[in-house]
């Protein structure tokens, strides 16, 4: 990470007066739960159809809904995608809808461990894009293109402007590929250096969301939270900003945005930060410092004032296996709360 004094300090100055949520648990997985020893939940989105979420796995290329409404959450596998065939992925990244109840997901294998430069990477040429049609009473999950040169397919944004057509961000290359999910086409349509991984983290551009001709992306090692400008047919128009940085010590990982272009961004290894939009600072406002409620926290969604975070867990070491879960932060709430007294 190359994060300047100055930013430094105002990034840890920003966080002193931020305002802490309480996390709530939602669901916890069991380390049995994918049949691979721990759970690692990389991505989040919600069904547009039931309101529930859907979870992308990365310990088995698994989607799986919950209902974070139930007295007793318990998760349902809509679709092994590792089970399909022999040298099927192996792991699930970002998720998108594209049309009713149809989500547009990365898939491709993982290697991790001290081995891996990095600690985590992806297997290079294991990467495709799938889709996961909900619409029949069993989930169809269907291969829609490879991408051969692909390194680590990561966030994938819709654009609801161009039918069919997803952005997908290569966290290694530092590109995003467009994807025309009706024809099965593809192309690599813009490689940045603020795109880049570095500094021993492999993952360069994470998460990406299309808002108000923006593509707002997050970039793990560069520890960026940016923008660049997007046309309607889901080609780039402009050059890349910075908004803000990460925290000291901190890493981006996948964000929501408000409607008005707030950003929540799950932000490793234990927190939730938030960027007001126009403000160029990051503020932890749950977990953070020795909190280890969040563990790992890699994705999370709005509903209705509610911010859901999904969590990776932790694969090994002294504190491993413990697998990931589901929490719900009450963001909109709050807000209205602190509004009601301050106001
Ligand atoms: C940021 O973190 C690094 C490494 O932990 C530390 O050396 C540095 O003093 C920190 N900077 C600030 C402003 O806290
Ligand atoms: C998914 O499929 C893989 C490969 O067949 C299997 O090892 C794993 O147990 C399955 N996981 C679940 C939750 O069905
Ligand atoms: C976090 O833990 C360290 C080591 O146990 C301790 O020195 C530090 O005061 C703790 N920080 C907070 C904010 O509790």
């Amino acid at each position: 990470m190359q994060l300047t004094n100055f930013l430094s300090a105002a990034a840890l100055a920003a966080t002193t007066f931020a305002q802490q949520y309480p996390i709530q648990p939602v669901y916890q997985f069991a380390n049995s739960f994918s049949g691979l020893g721990y759970v690692n939940i990389e991505n989040v989105a919600v069904r547009s159809t039931n309101n529930q979420l859907l979870l992308n796995f990365a310990t088995g290329a698994i989607m799986a809904q919950i209902n974070p409404d139930a007295a007793n959450p318990q998760p349902e596998v809509l679709v092994n995608i590792s089970s399909l065939y022999q040298g099927a992925p192996g792991s699930l990244t970002g998720i998108a809808e594209v049309s009713k109840d149809v989500y547009i997901v990365g898939a491709g294998r993982f290697q991790f461990g001290p081995q891996v430069p990095g600690g985590v990477a992806g297997v290079p040429g294991s990467f495709q894009i799938w889709s996961v049609d909900l619409n029949g009473p069993r989930a169809v999950a269907n291969q829609v293109v490879a991408i051969p040169e692909a390194n680590l397919l990561n966030g994938v944004a819709a654009v609801p402007t161009a039918p069919g057509v997803v952005l997908v961000a290569d966290s290694a290359l530092g590109s995003i590929f467009r994807v025309d999910t009706h024809a099965k086409t593809y192309e690599r349509i813009l490689s940045l250096d603020v795109f880049l991984p570095g500094g021993g983290n492999n993952f360069g551009i994470n998460g990406i969301h299309l808002q108000g001709g923006n593509l707002y992306f997050t970039n793990s090692a560069q520890g960026i939270f940016g923008r660049v400008p997007f046309g309607p047919r889901g080609y780039p128009g402009g050059p890349a900003v910075r908004i803000a940085s990460a925290p000291n010590g901190t890493y981006f990982d996948d964000f929501a945005l408000t409607k008005n272009g707030d950003a929540y961004i799950a932000t490793q290894e234990n927190a939730i930060s938030y960027v007001a939009a126009g403000s160029s600072q990051a503020q932890i406002i749950a977990g953070g410092g020795n909190s280890t409620t969040l563990a790992g926290p890699t994705s999370c969604v709005l509903r209705n004032g509610e911010l859901f975070v999904v969590t990776a867990g932790v694969g090994g070491g002294p504190m491993g296996p413990v697998s990931g879960g589901v929490f719900k932060i009450a963001v909109g709430a709050a807000k209205k709360m602190a509004k009601r007294w301050f106001a």
